[in-house]
């Protein structure tokens, strides 16, 4: 039996937008298949109507490479209508017959409140799901790292998708959960944080956001994002009107300049220019387009506030622009973006100067 779906996880009320994106890029690819998607439900499922396995389509598609995707899964058809009496039985004959084997199992619902009350029962199967799934030789020592992931969206209803170690989010759920830091002045400052750790690799954060370096925040009060900048001995220029926090300015590494951050030019070559100014895309980007054009940063990380319906529609735009304005300009950079788990009615952008 060869998967014919891809399975993806989003926040809810993101479904529409994930759903396009991915129609989009497969349609681009030369895949043939359809979106399944249900408001708020938080998952959204690709449909192959393609004679191609869906592992090649998922290989297609890097996690990383997609914005409102979570996680990412090879996916077999949903088992619905389970019989409280025996749930196990159709999961473990679907495995099976699949001829799929894991070194882990991970059960899973989508982030929404409804499925949280699943997780009494998510609970009392693992146990025995993994026993029954040992003895079939369906879950390993060693499988690849591949993982058995089911997404229960009801008590009777559940789909069964597959992950691969380098393509997919290590984090259950797709959700990187942070602590938020007490002396932090606003909840923002996760959403910098979640950035670094989705766009920069660990063993890279001593020599890519280094003590000494100087970074720009634009629109930076109360200075949630400039103290991510300063926990790591940055020197930071926080543009804004609103006022800072007091704790923040008493460290000596903040100057803070009540300019408009769609005009102020740094006086020098800096290493990081971050931005959350809440204003039209296109406006952001023209910003950060030109920063980046001058060469005034290395690395950015700036949002886009999507207040609008068609979100996929305005990211695809913006992005495809900068990337043709920095061609242009023959400026290579690595550009991503990404719905981040601390985000919400925006991305994250991430672009690193290459030459
Ligand atoms: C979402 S808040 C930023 C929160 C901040 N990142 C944090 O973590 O605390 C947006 C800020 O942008 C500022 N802002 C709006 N327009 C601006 C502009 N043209 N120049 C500079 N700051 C601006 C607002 O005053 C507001 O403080």
């Amino acid at each position: 039996m060869n998967p014919q779906q891809l399975l993806f996880y989003c926040r809810a009320g993101f479904e529409s937008d994930l759903a396009a994106e991915i129609a989009t890029k497969a349609a681009a690819l030369g895949w043939q298949g359809y979106p399944v998607a249900q408001p708020q439900s938080g998952h959204v499922s690709f449909v192959l109507t393609d004679e191609r396995p869906a592992n090649a389509l998922h290989r297609d598609l890097p996690l990383a490479s997609l914005v409102f995707a979570r996680q990412s899964l090879v996916a077999l058809e949903p088992l619905t209508g389970l019989s409280r009496e025996d749930r196990l039985s159709p999961i473990i004959e679907q495995v099976v017959a699949s001829g799929w084997n894991f070194e882990s199992l991970w059960q899973e619902t989508p982030d929404t409140n409804d499925a949280k009350a699943l997780a009494g029962l998510i609970k009392a199967l693992q146990r025995p799901l993994e026993s029954i799934l040992k003895k079939r030789g369906a879950l390993r020592r060693k499988a690849g790292g591949r993982r058995l992931h089911l997404l229960w969206t009801e008590g009777d209803r559940v789909q069964l998708g597959m992950s691969f170690p380098g393509n997919r989010s290590e984090q259950p759920g797709g959700i990187r959960r942070l602590r938020f830091p007490h002396d932090a002045p606003s909840r923002s400052t996760l959403k910098l944080e979640e950035a670094w750790h989705e766009f920069v690799p660990r063993d890279q954060w001593e020599t890519r956001l280094a003590e000494g370096m100087q970074a720009a925040d634009l629109g930076a009060a109360p200075g949630g994002w400039t103290w991510q900048l300063v926990q790591r001995g940055m020197q930071v220029y926080a543009i804004d009107n609103g006022p800072m926090d007091r704790g923040l300015m008493a460290t000596g590494l903040v100057e803070h300049l009540r300019e408009d951050g769609f005009v102020w030019a740094p006086p020098m070559r800096l290493d990081w220019l971050v931005c959350d100014i809440v204003d039209k895309p296109a406006r952001v980007i023209d910003m950060v387009e030109r920063w980046l054009v001058k060469r005034w940063c290395r690395e950015a990380v700036f949002n886009l506030k999507l207040p609008m319906k068609r979100r996929w529609e305005a990211v695809s735009e913006g992005l495809a622009r900068l990337d043709r304005s920095l061609a242009e300009a023959g400026v290579r950079a690595e550009i991503g973006c990404r719905h981040l788990y601390h985000d919400r009615e925006e991305v994250t952008v991430h672009v690193r100067l290459l030459n």
